[in-house]
């Protein structure tokens, strides 16, 4: 079990590293100097990881590319004596980087330039005679999201990868989960509002950018199909898929042809399986939604307005005069 956090808040440490009491074998791992401080201030002195920041990094959006960006990681320059460090004072599980999120054959040279990098760190360790047991080139195995995206080449990766790398003496690591997941959830949602508009045909629909995120913060396209009966038969018109939250940003799709819409029909939305849930929220109070399996199975009940608003103070009108702030 591996726990890998940026800025981790106090309590986030405090509860891993009871975890770690619990079970020895959980691996930590830090991007930061202060990080490796605070674990150490914790009594921690397990199986600690270094993330590098190894100067480049890859992705569909630029809000994903994480590998270079200065939040995450530890620079090369740096790296070689935190690891040292580490090494004396826990037991060193070696080195992590993460390039960012969808890497397509496009961007296997960038993936390649930051597993090259990590190659020649890990080398240059272990010739400081720091023993680096693992090297975790983190996740990012792109999706084909578009129904048109070829398939990624996974043994185009491998050899991608496995050429980088060149000869370690430790353990090639990957974080594959997103890649696993993605087209194993389906969004579906129903149709409330037809309006024409000016070049598209607005379908309101009771999901959005509170259910999933992805197309409001990084344009992400995912399929949206129309599960009318009759779909076959309606005529093709530019549909935008359009949420009920007053965000511009809160559309699933954009003059996307499909059937046309009506009042009633379902749609579903295709690859919610990786942060979908995960990242849905209540903004505007909006309740988040069940999660059922394909048989019908409940696995997370529909939220209510109830336990949205669980957590409220009682309002200012409601609490007695002597409870009201001067
Ligand atoms: C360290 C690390 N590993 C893995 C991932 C997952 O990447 P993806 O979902 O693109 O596969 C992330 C995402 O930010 C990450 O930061």
């Amino acid at each position: 079990m591996t726990y890998t956090a940026v800025n981790p808040p106090a309590g986030d440490l405090d509860h891993v590293v009871d975890a770690w009491d619990a079970a020895p074998g959980l691996t930590i791992t830090a991007g930061a100097a202060d990080t490796v401080d605070r674990l150490a201030d914790r009594g921690f002195d397990g199986r600690l990881r270094l993330r590098v920041n190894p100067g480049v990094g890859a992705g569909h959006h630029e809000k994903v590319v994480t590998g270079g960006h200065p939040k995450f990681g530890v620079g090369l320059d740096r790296a070689p004596d935190l690891a040292a460090r580490i090494d004396r004072e826990f037991e060193f599980a070696g080195i992590h980087a993460h390039a960012g999120s969808g890497i397509s054959g496009d961007d296997l040279a960038d993936h390649r330039e930051l597993i090259r990098r990590l190659g020649e760190l890990a080398r240059d360790l272990e010739s400081a005679g720091v023993a680096v047991e693992t090297v975790d080139v983190g996740g990012g195995f792109g999706v084909p999201y578009r129904e048109d995206a070829p398939p990624l080449e996974l043994d185009a990766v491998a050899d991608a990868t496995r050429e980088a790398l060149g000869d370690i003496d430790g353990q090639l690591a990957i974080e594959p989960g997103r890649y696993v997941v993605a087209d194993a959830g389906v969004l579906l949602t129903r149709v409330n509002t037809v309006k024409e508009a000016p070049g598209t045909v607005v379908a309101g629909v009771d999901a959005g950018l509170t259910t999933l995120l992805r197309p409001a913060m990084y344009d992400a396209y995912h399929a949206v199909r129309s599960l009318a009966r009759d779909a076959g038969d309606r005529d093709q018109v530019g549909v935008t898929v359009a949420g009920p939250v007053c965000e511009t940003a809160d559309l699933l799709c954009e003059n996307r042809p499909l059937p046309r819409p009506e009042r009633g029909d379902l749609l579903a939305v295709g690859n919610a399986g990786a942060y979908g849930y995960e990242m849905a929220s209540t903004y505007n109070s909006r309740p988040r939604p069940a999660e059922v399996t394909v048989d019908g199975g409940l696995l997370r009940r529909r939220e209510s307005l109830a336990d949205v608003s669980r957590l409220d103070a009682p309002a200012a009108s409601s609490r007695r005069p002597e409870e009201h702030e001067p």
